[in-house]
C-alpha cells in the first residue's frame, strides 16, 4: 500500500467513511488460546492481533534470573500473510524495535517485583496489517496479561494519533498511515492519565501536538471500556 494523489479527507469524511476523530471499527475477545496463561484477539477495522502469555513461571536459563524482581520478554511478529507482499518471516529491525517499546509501555505498570526469578513471555502475531499495528497489539498484550492474572497498576491502552490534509486524525489505517504529515503512536493508562508510549514520525507544530494528544488520551476511555467488557465477558460466560 503507497502514496496516493488522492485526497485523504473530503467533506470532512475520510476514505473509509470515519469523521477525523472516529475509531475503526473495535472487537475483542479473551481466552483464545487454551494452552496459554492469558491470551486476546483484538480487531480495529483491518487490523488484527492475536497475544498470548505465559507466566509468570521460572525463567530460563537461569542466569537471567533476576532475585527481586520477574522479567517481561515481548515477541512482536507479523506472519507472512498478514500483509499486502508477504512479509518474510522472521524478526525485522522494524520488529525487534517495536518489541522493545512495547515491552517499556507496559514494564513500569507490571507488579513484577511479586514475582523474583520468573519470566513473563508476552507473545504478539499480527495476523492482518491494516495501520497501527503496535498500538493494537498493545490493546491485545494489555488484555492477555489481564487474562493471566498478571496484577497491573492500570490497563494499558494503545491509540494512534495523525495528521493527514491539515487535519488531526486518530486510529491510522494502512493508507493513511502511508499518506500522512505525521503518524503518533501512543500508550495511555486510561484512568491514570499517564502516557507510556508515544512515538511519532512525521512534523506537527506544538499546537496539533498539543492538541492531538488531548484528543489520544479523550478517546482512550472508550477503548478501556471494551477491554473491560471483553474481560467480564469471558467471566460471565
Ligand atoms: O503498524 P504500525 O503503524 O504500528 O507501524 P508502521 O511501521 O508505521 O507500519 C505501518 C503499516 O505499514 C502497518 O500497519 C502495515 O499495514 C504496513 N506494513 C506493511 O505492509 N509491511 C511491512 N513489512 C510493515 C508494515
Amino acid at each position: 500500500m503507497g502514496k496516493t494523489e488522492q485526497k485523504m479527507i473530503a467533506n470532512g469524511k475520510r476514505l473509509d467513511g470515519r469523521g477525523p476523530l472516529d475509531l475503526r471499527e473495535i472487537e475483542m475477545k479473551v481466552g483464545v488460546i487454551p494452552n496459554a496463561n492469558g491470551s486476546s484477539y483484538v480487531r480495529f477495522g483491518k487490523t488484527a492481533v492475536i497475544a498470548g502469555v505465559y507466566g509468570p513461571r521460572p525463567l530460563f536459563p537461569r542466569f537471567l534470573r533476576e532475585s527481586d524482581t520477574g522479567i517481561l520478554k515481548v515477541r512482536y511478529n507479523m506472519i507472512p500473510f498478514s500483509v499486502d507482499d508477504r512479509k518474510r518471516p522472521g524478526p525485522s529491525r522494524r520488529e525487534t524495535e517495536i518489541s522493545k517499546v512495547i515491552r517499556m509501555a507496559f514494564e513500569g505498570n507490571l507488579f513484577l517485583k511479586n514475582y523474583p526469578q520468573t519470566g513473563v513471555n508476552l507473545y504478539l502475531e499480527v495476523i492482518e496489517a491494516d495501520g497501527s499495528t503496535r498500538v493494537t497489539s498493545i490493546n491485545a498484550a494489555s488484555l492477555a496479561l489481564a487474562d493471566a492474572g498478571v496484577p497491573m497498576r492500570d490497563f494499558v491502552v494503545g491509540l494512534s494519533g495523525g495528521k493527514i490534509d491539515g487535519t488531526l486524525i486518530l486510529d491510522l489505517n494502512g493508507l493513511e498511515d502511508n499518506n500522512s504529515d505525521a503518524d503518533m503512536p501512543m500508550a495511555v493508562l486510561p484512568t491514570k492519565k499517564e502516557v507510556t508510549l508515544l512515538q511519532m514520525d512525521g512534523r506537527m507544530n506544538p499546537e496539533e501536538l498539543k492538541d492531538l494528544i488531548k484528543h489520544v488520551i479523550d478517546a482512550s476511555g472508550a477503548i478501556y471500556e471494551k477491554q473491560a467488557e471483553a474481560l467480564r465477558k469471558k467471566y460471565i460466560e
